[in-house]
């Protein structure tokens, strides 16, 4: 997606270029033998009805003025097409921008003062020189003085701005390093001394203060253009000193930029308290951190779009930081409360002897822990066991890692003994274990803006028993009492202990025999005549994880309660429970097979630039739920092209449509493993009450719902309707789907996690396929007749592929979520 951006930005002028000069050449090179002029139309006005037949002679007055003429005006077109072609390739399209810091030591008396009065005209005029007289003079454009302060040493700290403008075709020779290089190659430094101080025309460069950020003028940020009186510049030079930044309004605007400077070979923390702004994905309301003094976005190091109070720290790779807080139309308030610090550059590095005992000891932590970690940082870490039957472990804290495929990485790569590692964020622990003594591991960040703190537990293990006698080893390598396997709860956070559980025999009969065979005496009502679960009451004591049902029985908690089927023999399990939205009259889905208009009303068409792309479903008057997968990439996570279509049918009939003002991809979705595909949209225009009858929401499913193999449940979009196909269906269409069993769906795929589920139809045939992604996976609640969201089409592999169901986003696994953005659901 960033690939396609900036190929929009830079290939029009070249198309252009090339189909007008082809149009000129040509126009020339015809010209002396172009079509005969015809010679019988004389210029004049009145054309006299009977003319002699006599010929007039080619090369006469007439003709010669007319043939100048068009040759003036071929020659005229010909000169403005060039001079346009010149400007545009001169002018500023291809313009390039550097920003320079320099610091200059006490200089000689004289030129001191000189560079002080002159607010750096000295130092500007020796840059000047420098680039006047180098390879890139050709380009080099202007340098402006931007800001001049004191730095610590007595000296000047100058910033520069430098243009640079070059044609398209050379823009690939313009690099930071590049003219970064050039201004470095002038500094002479002395050999001899082997001091930080350079010499630059005769002034005192100290070496360690040269910073450059370069970028193209299109990467300039449009957040530029602060207001007078709330841009500040901050110099600070004091360690474990909190600099305030707070800036507030409750009507108006505010478009503010704060430029920190830290003293030279320091690094600036900003520490950010609470947010107030307007959440539209930064549309209109954003605060930018940038690792410059200049708003370039290949230097930006975070964005915030949404208000927060939640304490977040970021720091920056140099000296310089800019903040650039923008409000234009406040209605509420909008500001910011935080400060800054300078804090020393951190070493990541570290070796550690793990001590003999089994156990975790200590922690790691990416740079500068808790604080965001910047991007292009690198640790290494040794670790060495003292036993050579004693490995190294582990522990991630909501973070976890996993072999690194193809593709890149997203939040960090990691090297553990020369293999190679992706990091992923997640809301669980995940132990890694590395089966040697020694572990040599190298964390690389890979991320292009800062990226959540990490925290690393590390400890030794035993390499031929990693899990306690009596334990269990989770898929995310945590060790939990064999006695909590096949218990119905997800003791490993990641259910792989209530996977493969050996199914007792049947307890009930074959009639009401479900998929895998019915669990005895496990809470849980295999059996419909509930014959698994007789006589076992006392089995199962009640806790904090069981419901309690009205006759004092017990049932797990997260099975029984509000799942649309009576566990409890006096029904306690599924009082009390509702959905607030009720079923649409229009339904002729059951039993039936094509979509009537209006039988799906919560089915949604989301366009991106117009087109149909995903689905999603309707949960509330003003939020969607579709799929995390669907928003992937910078175009497609900005909400302004999509328009959400909803009451539709036929592809483009909707009966109400609505631009899309914020969409909210789930922190953890994982793009490689499409964990936790969840993302919810909020619509810029809430639909009307009117349209109820075509437009309704589906409920969402109670928090940690457990749903069972073998449940007939249904599949809706506009998606491919073959494989091979290149184009979505016109009409909505639905499939009849089971859902299937998770250990079964484990193995046939592999990386199935907690937060997906599969349905289909083993055969294949049923599926959803490219296009429905975002959309509903509905089942009727047989208790209530309610339609509850079960799941979100996610992904397969192929579409309808015998053995491969399709695989959905598990919607019960995210009901706080959700609740935390949609609170009028609860
Ligand atoms: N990711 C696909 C999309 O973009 C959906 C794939 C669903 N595939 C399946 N076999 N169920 O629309």
């Amino acid at each position: 997606m960033d690939k396609e951006n900036t190929d929009v930005s830079s290939k029009p002028a070249d198309v252009n270029i090339s189909n007008i000069s082809v149009q000129v050449v040509s126009a020339q090179g015809k010209l002396p033998g172009r079509r005969a002029p015809r010679p019988q139309k004389p210029i004049g006005k009145a054309k006299p009805k009977k003319q002699p037949k006599k010929k007039a002679p080619f090369w006469n007055v007439q003709n010669k003025i007319i043939i100048f003429t068009v040759f003036l005006f071929i020659l005229a077109v010909t000169a403005w097409t060039l001079l346009w072609l010149y400007i545009r390739r001169k002018g500023n399209i291809g313009g390039d921008l550097a920003e320079i810091q320099l610091g200059f030591r006490k200089l000689r008396k004289g030129k001191e003062e000189t560079a002080e009065l002159g607010g750096g005209v000295v130092v500007n005029l020796a840059v000047n020189l420098v680039y006047t007289t180098s390879a890139f003079s050709k380009f080099y454009k202007q340098s402006v003085v931007a800001d001049v302060s004191s730095n610590n040493k007595g000296g000047l700290l100058v910033h520069f701005w430098i243009v640079f403008v070059m044609p398209h075709a050379k823009g690939h020779i313009f690099c930071e390093d590049c003219v970064a290089a050039i201004l470095k190659d002038s500094i002479q430094t002395s050999i001899i001394n082997r001091t930080s101080v350079g010499s630059l025309q005769g002034l005192a460069v100290d070496m360690d203060s040269v910073v450059l950020n370069a970028g193209l003028r299109s990467d300039y940020s449009s957040t530029i253009g602060a207001d007078k009186g709330c841009s500040q510049y901050f110099y600070a030079d004091h360690l474990s000193l909190r600099y305030p930044l707070e800036i507030s309004a409750t009507s108006g605007r505010l478009m503010c930029h704060f430029k920190l400077v830290a003293v030279v070979g320091y690094l600036i923390r900003l520490s950010i308290e609470s947010v107030q702004i307007e959440a539209d994905n930064c549309v209109t309301d954003s605060l930018t951190i940038y690792d410059s003094l200049m708003p370039l976005w290949s230097t930006v190091l975070y964005r915030i779009c949404e208000p927060t109070r939640t304490i977040m720290s970021f720091v920056s790779t140099n000296n310089l930081m800019l903040v650039a807080f923008k409000s234009p139309q406040i209605r509420r308030l909008s500001g910011i409360r935080a400060f800054f610090e300078v804090i020393p550059e951190q070493k990541c590095e570290n070796t550690v002897f793990v001590k003999e005992i089994t156990g975790f000891e200590g922690k790691i932590s990416s740079p500068y822990y808790p604080s965001y970690y910047p991007p292009k940082c690198k640790c290494t870490w040794k670790f060495q066991t003292s036993l050579s039957t004693l490995g190294v472990a582990l522990k991630f804290h909501n973070y976890s890692i996993t072999k690194k495929s193809v593709k890149g990485c997203d939040h960090g790569w990691w090297e553990i003994n020369e293999q190679m590692y992706c990091g992923s964020y997640m809301d669980h622990q995940t132990i890694f274990r590395v089966p040697s003594s020694l572990a040599h591991i190298q964390l690389h960040c890979s991320s292009r803006l800062s990226d959540k703190p990490l925290l690393v537990e590390y400890g030794s293990y035993n390499i031929s028993q990693p899990c306690p006698v009596g334990s269990f080893r989770c898929s995310s390598g945590l060790c939990v009492p064999q006695t909590q396997r096949c218990d119905g709860v997800n003791d490993c956070f990641d259910e792989s202990d209530e996977l493969f559980c050996v199914t007792l025999k049947p307890a009930c009969n074959t009639s009401s025999l479900r998929q895998h065979g019915p669990l005895v005496c496990d809470g849980f009502r295999d059996c419909e005549d509930g014959r698994d679960e007789q006589n076992c009451t006392q089995s199962i004591p009640c806790n904090n994880r069981t419901f309690k049902c009205g006759n004092d029985i017990c049932f797990r908690k997260q099975n029984a309660q509000c799942d649309g089927t009576v566990d409890c023999p006096d029904g306690s399990d599924e009082q009390g429970c509702s959905c607030s939205r009720s079923l649409s009259t229009h339904h002729r889905i059951i039993g039936g097979t094509d979509t009537q208009e209006g039988g799906w009303p919560w089915q949604v068409s989301l366009h991106f630039v117009g087109s149909a792309y995903c689905g999603a479903s309707v949960i509330s008057r003003e939020w969607l739920l579709s799929a995390a997968h669907c928003f992937h990439g910078n175009r497609l996570s900005d909400p302004t092209p999509w328009t959400a279509h909803l009451g539709m049918y036929v592809q483009g009939n909707a009966k109400f449509v609505s631009p899309v003002k914020r969409i909210v991809v789930h922190e953890y979705y994982n793009s490689q493993t499409f964990d936790y595909d969840i993302a919810l949209l909020q619509l810029s225009t809430a639909w009307p009450e009117t349209l109820k009858q075509l437009i309704q929401p589906i409920c969402i499913p109670p928090a940690g719902q457990k749903v069972r193999g073998g449940e007939k449940c249904w599949v809706t979009g506009w998606g491919r309707r073959h494989e091979a196909d290149n184009k979505g269906s016109p009409v909505l269409q639905q499939a009849e789907v089971e859902l299937i069993d998770q250990t079964l769906c484990v193995s046939t795929y592999g990386i199935i996690t907690s937060r997906m589920l599969c349905a289909g139809v083993m055969s294949g045939k049923r599926d959803a396929c490219r296009g429905d992604s975002g959309g509903p996976l509905s089942c009727r609640r047989k208790s209530d007749g309610k339609w509850i969201l079960t799941g979100i089409v996610s992904w397969g592999h192929g579409c309808g592929r015998p053995d491969f169901p399709g695989v959905y986003t598990r919607v019960s696994n995210f009901v706080s979520w959700i609740r935390k953005y949609v609170p009028s659901l609860s």
